[in-house]
């Protein structure tokens, strides 16, 4: 391993320890909708309120076939005359990387939701999927202050069946 790559691997845990605490990070809206309704159908999608700064995810949804070739596209986006494209619009195969957790950015993802989810197996997946009170946000690296949007497509056989579209508020608070 060359040292740029341990380097790398200093850095990116200690920022991302460094801004968890000093970032506060309010989840303020999500969408979730279905474009293949014999396939997964949504009975429940909403942000749960704790306090004026803190939200929790809830999702609960049913897959009426099981889905065995998933990918998964997330982008991010920032909020500026509009939402625009942000550092990350990447697509995996979430069904192989389920299996071998290569990708460090959807490795992070996939371990905030690991606790809070029924996705957390591999595929094939089918029936009810939860995501229940999920509010432990941490971020993977340093990003400004602004209101962001994560979107998240779930494509199944090639095709995209749903989307979860999760808006955020990020306030950076360096003291
Ligand atoms: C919608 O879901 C059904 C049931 O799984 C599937 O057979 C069909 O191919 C899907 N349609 C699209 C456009 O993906
Ligand atoms: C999911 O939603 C359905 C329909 O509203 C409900 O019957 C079921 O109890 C819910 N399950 C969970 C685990 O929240
Ligand atoms: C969240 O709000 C409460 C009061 O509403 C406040 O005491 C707390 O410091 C806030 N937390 C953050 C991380 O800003
Ligand atoms: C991400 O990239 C894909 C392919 O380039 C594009 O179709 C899609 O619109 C982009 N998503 C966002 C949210 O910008
Ligand atoms: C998935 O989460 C459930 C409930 O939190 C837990 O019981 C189960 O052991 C987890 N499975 C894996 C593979 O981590
Ligand atoms: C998943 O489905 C797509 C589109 O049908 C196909 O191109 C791809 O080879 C499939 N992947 C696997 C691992 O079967």
């Amino acid at each position: 391993m060359s040292s740029r790559f341990i380097l790398l691997g200093l850095f990116v845990p200690l920022a991302f320890l460094l801004y968890t605490q000093s970032t506060f990070v309010k989840m303020t809206n999500v969408v979730c909708h279905s474009y293949n309704k014999s396939w997964a159908v949504f009975h429940y999608c909403r942000l749960k309120a704790y306090s004026r700064n803190k939200t929790s995810l809830n999702i609960n949804a049913t897959f009426l076939h099981p889905a065995r070739n998933v990918s998964l596209g997330f982008a991010l986006l920032k909020r500026a005359n509009g939402y625009k494209p942000f550092l990350y619009n990447i697509t995996i195969d979430a069904c192989l990387f389920l299996r071998k957790r290569h990708n460090p950015v959807i490795k992070m993802f996939y371990n905030v939701i690991m606790d809070v989810s029924t996705l957390n197996h591999s595929c094939p997946y089918v029936g009810l999927q939860v995501v229940s009170d999920f509010h432990k946000i941490s971020l993977p690296l340093p990003v400004p202050s602004g209101d962001y949007l994560v979107c998240l497509d779930f494509i199944f056989d090639g095709r995209t069946q749903f989307f979860v579209n999760i808006y955020a508020r990020l306030v950076e608070d360096l003291l």
